[in-house]
């Protein structure tokens, strides 16, 4: 009998712009302080795209190179590409198409995912089923958001959370139980309303009137989506762990989306983990939605040994939340 394909993780790679907006540089722009921005949120600082004609395609084009050199592969033998983001280059076409041109992946599909924050995790549980399935042997999972392109830097509650970067992983087939072994994905649209984005869509599509009201920008009531948040991303976590017969003693590692250090926080405690097994970057990288769980990964890939167990785990606008879990395989 033939054994069970899992979707191993077999590269990352990363990117995140040069330029740093710091909380001394938005105290200058909103009413704001260094303090509360680091007491409340975790975050020193974030990276943003602010090159002229640069967009989210921009930030994965990095991002999948890197996995193509570390892997030794050329981008016309990769079979598809999952870009998660809700900020894509354009309507349409997707930002996977726009990439895979401009890296010449000519022989792979692929398609934009929105599922804001757990973007990456939504993608990567339908890349890993595209390697389950037998048919493709080369799938790139992309966590990519611009996410200053719908910040407005005059609204002192989100401004100060969001940053631009991108994550990428390189998933391959895998028979001997490594890669993404189970994942628990949520969804509750009724949500929408505390963190949504008013206009551009068919609902509301732009206007001079929707320009002027600053309906092009992230709508966020902070509050009331970090209460669903901590609740939601614990109670996931400990959903995927209970599931798989597992403690946070198996775990090797917590890869949280970084959308608040008191939320990371939170479900660490919930699955009985100590600190030294997060994986925190939120004080550099800010909010970067889909980008902040790949970009973790590559921060501390060289850290990641064969066997461990990894709980990815993020909450979102939609709502949307999940839990992946991840046995590291290289
Ligand atoms: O990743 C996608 C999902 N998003 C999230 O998970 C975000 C979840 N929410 C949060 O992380 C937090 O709610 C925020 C960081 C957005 C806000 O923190 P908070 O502790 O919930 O603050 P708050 O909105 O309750 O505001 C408390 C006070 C208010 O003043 P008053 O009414 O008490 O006088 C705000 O006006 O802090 C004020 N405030 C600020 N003060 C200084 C709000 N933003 C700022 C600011 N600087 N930037």
């Amino acid at each position: 009998m033939s054994k069970k394909i899992t979707a191993a993780i077999t590269a990352i790679g990363g990117y995140v712009p040069e330029n740093r907006l710091t909380n001394a540089d938005l105290e200058k722009m909103v009413d704001t302080n260094d303090e509360w921005i680091r007491t409340r949120t975790g975050i020193s600082e974030r990276r943003i795209l602010n090159e002229p004609g640069k967009a989210t395609s921009d930030l994965c084009v990095p991002a999948i190179m890197e996995i193509c050199k570390k892997r030794g592969i050329q981008p016309d033998e990769i079979d598809c590409v999952v870009v998660g983001t809700v900020t894509p280059d354009m309507f349409f076409p997707s930002t996977a198409n726009i990439v895979c041109d401009k890296i010449g992946a000519k022989n792979a599909w692929g398609f934009d995912l929105a599922a804001a924050c757990s973007g990456f995790l939504y993608s990567l549980t339908t890349g890993a089923a595209l390697v389950e399935s037998g048919r493709y042997k080369k799938v790139v999972v992309v966590g990519a958001d611009k996410m200053s392109a719908i910040v407005d830097y005059g609204d002192r509650s989100t401004c100060i959370i969001f940053g631009d970067g991108a994550g990428a992983v390189l998933l391959e087939p895998n028979t001997e139980g490594f890669g993404v072994l189970d994942s628990i994905l949520k969804s509750d649209g009724s949500g929408r309303g505390v963190l949504h984005m008013k206009a551009g869509g068919s609902l509301r599509p732009a206007s001079y009137e929707t320009v002027a009201n600053k309906e092009h920008y992230i709508y966020q009531e902070g509050q009331a989506v970090f209460k669903f948040a901590v609740k939601g991303m614990a109670d996931v976590s400990a959903e995927l762990l209970e599931r798989n017969n597992l403690t946070g003693n198996d775990i090797a590692w917590l890869v949280p989306h970084q959308a608040n250090k008191r939320i990371i926080d939170a479900t660490a405690n919930r699955m009985g983990l100590s600190p030294e097994k997060v994986m925190v970057n939120i004080q550099r990288f800010g909010n970067t939605t889909a980008g902040t769980i790949p970009l973790c990964l590559w921060e501390w890939e060289s850290q990641l040994k064969k066997g461990d167990n990894l709980v990815l785990a993020a909450f979102g606008g939609g709502f949307t939340w999940g839990a992946t879990l991840v046995k590291w395989g290289f």
